[in-house]
């Protein structure tokens, strides 16, 4: 697909209730919508979920789930109940699996009359190297991370997925091998006028939507920001002008 004006998902890393409200409500109206992940799901469960997002605010909900198909497709059907837009799996759990979630988010869709989430691939952690995927079995040491994330998208997309989570360096590659309507979500954005963190490969938004991001993930430096609607109204602005 091709990136829309406000392609970004901010980033509300925290498992403080009271604080992500406040970041959703400063940022709400200035990004397209929210990313959730584990650290807030797992101290806030469904019911914070459902207190903390405004109707009609798109969600990224990051769960990585991986287990059996089974397992995986009733905690799909359990999650639609919440309607994100996208949630995650993890690619290595195999075809079967990534099937499975599929179906189950098709599924739930009809069921529910809305419209179906999307679910989106985790391939290669970019906290493992090739030596780590070498202990898991991945490969013998001389395999190549990048082939890798490479043949785990193509599983992914040929297993019914919609998309990945990419890294920054890995988007070229990516949309060049799996054509223009493949959601590609990207973590690991800096503005130049950004702190680049703990993130090592940075690309900025800008960056990152012409090598073929189809969204931005952008944490600190819109929720770490003295101001954080204006960090986000910013990056915001700089895609829509660039
Ligand atoms: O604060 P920052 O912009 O670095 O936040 C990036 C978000 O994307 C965090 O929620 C982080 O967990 C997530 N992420 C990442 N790098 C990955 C995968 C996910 O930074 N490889």
């Amino acid at each position: 697909m091709t990136a829309t004006k406000n392609p970004i998902f901010c980033a509300i890393d925290t498992s403080d209730p009271a604080k992500a409200a406040r970041l959703v409500a400063q940022v709400k109206d200035r990004v397209h919508g929210l990313k959730l992940g584990l650290e807030y799901f797992m101290a806030n469960g469904a019911e914070g979920y459902r207190k903390l997002v405004p109707e009609g605010v798109p969600v990224f909900l990051d769960v990585k789930l991986h287990d059996i198909p089974n397992t995986v497709a009733g905690a799909v059907k359990s999650l639609a109940t919440l309607k994100p837009t996208f949630i995650t799996l993890h690619t290595s759990g195999g075809p079967a699996m990534m099937r499975a979630a599929a179906d189950a988010a098709s599924q739930s869709a009809q069921s529910f009359g809305s419209p179906r989430l999307k679910v989106l691939g985790v391939t290669v952690l970019t906290s493992l190297d090739k030596s780590d995927l070498a202990a898991v079995g991945q490969g013998g040491a001389d395999v190549d991370v990048s082939a890798q994330v490479v043949k785990l998208a193509k599983l992914a997309k040929a297993s019914g997925l919609d998309g990945v989570v990419c890294s920054p360096e890995e988007v070229k590659t990516l949309r060049a091998e799996l054509g223009p309507d493949f959601e590609l979500m990207v973590p690991g954005i800096r503005p130049i006028w950004a702190a680049a963190n703990d993130q090592k490969r940075v690309l900025t938004p800008r960056e990152a939507v012409d090598a073929g991001a189809s969204w931005l993930v952008i944490g600190r430096p819109i929720t770490g920001a003295k101001d954080p609607a204006e960090a986000a109204a910013k990056i915001a602005e700089e895609l829509a002008t660039a």
